[in-house]
Formats: C-alpha cells, structure tokens, sequence
C-alpha cells in the first residue's frame, strides 16, 4: 500500500507518495486538466528533486492520476505575456532540471498528454500509457510551438518526418500510435496503468543503484554525442562501477549461485 508522505502538505498541486523503493508524484489540478503552471512547475521540480536525494527511493513514478496527464503549460497564465517577460522569467528553464534528475522516472499516463504535457512525458525516462491516452504537440492551434523540448525530443524518438507532421500539424495520436513510433513502452487498460508503472519502477528499484544510476546516464549521453565519445564515455562507466560494492557482491553471488545482497553502494 501507498504511503501518503507527510512532505505532500507542503504541496497544493501535488500529491506524494511512497511505496517500498518507489516515489509517487501526481499532479493534482483536475479543474484545469493538470495545466502546467509556473507555481505547479515549482513543486513538481521540488518533489522530484527530493525524491532524487533520497537513499531510500530508487525509482520514480510520475503521474497525472487516472484521467489525465497534463493538457500542456498554463495557457491562461501566458496569453498575455510578452516575449521580454517569457524571456527575463525563463521559467521553462526550471522544467531542465527534470532532465538532470540522477533516477529513473516512469512516466504513468491516461487520458490526455498535451503541449507542455507531451514534454513533461518525453522528459520521463519510461513511459506507460493507458489504452485512453491521448499524446499531442498542439502548440501550432495557439500560435506557438513547443517549447519544453517538444522540437528536439519528439524528433529523437519519432524521427523527422512524424515529428514535422505532429508539430506542424498540432494533429493529437493515442497510444497505439505512440507505441508503433517508438514514444512509449507499454499499452495497459487504464485502470492498470498506475500498476503497471509501479511494477516496472519497482523493478528497477530492487536493482544496484549505483549500476542503475550510471546506466540511465551512458543511455542519456546517446543523446548529446558521437557514437565513438558515447561509447568511450560507456566504457569509462562501466571500469568506474568496479569501485562499487555492489559489483563485488553481484559476481560474487553470481559463482556462489546465491541471489545478490545489494547495498546500494
Ligand atoms: N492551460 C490552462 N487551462 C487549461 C489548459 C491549459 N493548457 N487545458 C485545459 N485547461 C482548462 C480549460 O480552460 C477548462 O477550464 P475552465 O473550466 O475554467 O474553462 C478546463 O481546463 C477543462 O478544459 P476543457 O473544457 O477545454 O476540456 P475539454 O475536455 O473540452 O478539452 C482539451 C480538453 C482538448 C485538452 C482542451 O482543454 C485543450 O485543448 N487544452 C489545451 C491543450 C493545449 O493547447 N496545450 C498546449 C499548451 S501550450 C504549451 O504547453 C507550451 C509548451 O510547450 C511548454
């Protein structure tokens, strides 16, 4: 069972939870389909952040709850916003620091990820969606265009054609679509979508953290670099872990055919 944390009191627009290893964060702004404010924005960095440095949590799971994800950044919020405000505020920089969070995130959603919402999913490491799940870049309808990494990540995962024709056309896709180009990992009925991501988390948790750590971080440097600095930068990772504990045990247990006693070390 979930245990409520007693940190989710600091939080309007948040919900937190924790379950074994896993940590729970669910934006909770139901009247406004989750809109992504700036004031959201500041505590959901917050709870991840703090999951982050936790020993305790090994993996994280970010949902919107069991109807939507988040239908984009706070459009009432922006309308009437300058360029030089966007500019001097620059509060799509606070969303990079989900890119720099250390642990996996698996991202749980149902209903619609839209706009701000689509990024916020694409910044999660994993992504299982409910067969209600409706994913869109439709930032063209209101005369812009994604601005939380929609551009660049949509196209990584989707490749160029699919991601022009998503953006230029704002056009939504559920999540058959999403799995067929590659966006998600999983289809589930919706209401398993919160336990399916649980499970998966749970997983990776149960896992030696530093090896998962370092894991997440050579598959992330694919990302920004050559194939011959990717796999340098891999291999230098991979030596580095023979400084764990957890190496030790792992092929120790591995010739006593006993399973490993990992201590996260
Ligand atoms: N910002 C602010 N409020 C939003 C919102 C958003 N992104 N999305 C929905 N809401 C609000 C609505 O205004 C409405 O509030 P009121 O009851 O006060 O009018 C409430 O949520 C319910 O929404 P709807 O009545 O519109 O619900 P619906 O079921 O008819 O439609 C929807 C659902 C198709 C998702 C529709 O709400 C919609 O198109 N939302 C906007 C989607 C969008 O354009 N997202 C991109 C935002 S820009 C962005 O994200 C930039 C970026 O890259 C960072």
């Amino acid at each position: 069972m979930a245990i409520p944390l007693h940190r989710q009191t600091q939080y309007q627009y948040l919900l937190v939870s924790q379950e074994g290893r896993v940590g729970t964060v669910q934006l909770n702004r139901p009247d406004v389909l989750n809109a992504l404010s700036p004031d959201l924005m500041i505590e959901l960095v917050d709870a991840l952040e703090v999951f982050d440095a936790d020993n305790q949590i090994g993996c994280i799971v970010l949902t919107g709850g069991p109807k939507v994800f988040a239908a984009g950044a706070d459009i009432k919020r922006m309308a009437n916003a300058s360029a030089i405000d966007m500019l001097t505020l620059d509060q799509l920089a606070r969303w990079d620091r989900i890119r720099k969070l250390h642990k996996p995130v698996v991202a749980a959603i149902n209903g619609y990820a839209l706009g701000g919402g689509c990024e916020l999913a694409m910044m999660c490491d994993m992504i299982i969606a409910g067969e209600n799940a409706k994913f869109g870049q439709p930032e063209i309808n209101i005369g812009v265009i994604p601005g939380a990494g929609g551009t660049q990540r949509l196209t990584r995962a989707v490749g160029k054609a699919k991601a022009m024709e998503l953006i230029l056309t704002g056009r939504l896709f559920d999540a058959q679509e999403a799995l067929s180009m590659g966006l998600i990992n999983t289809i589930t009925p919706p209401e398993l979508t919160m336990e399916t991501a649980q499970q998966l988390a749970q997983t990776i948790a149960e896992k030696p953290a530093v090896a998962v750590r370092l894991g997440k971080e050579a598959i992330l440097k694919a990302f920004d670099t050559t194939m011959e600095g990717g796999l340098d930068y891999e291999r230098k990772l991979f030596y580095l872990l023979f400084a764990s504990e957890d190496q030790k045990e792992g092929m120790q247990a591995f010739m006593e055919k006993r399973a490993p006693d990992w201590t996260n070390a």
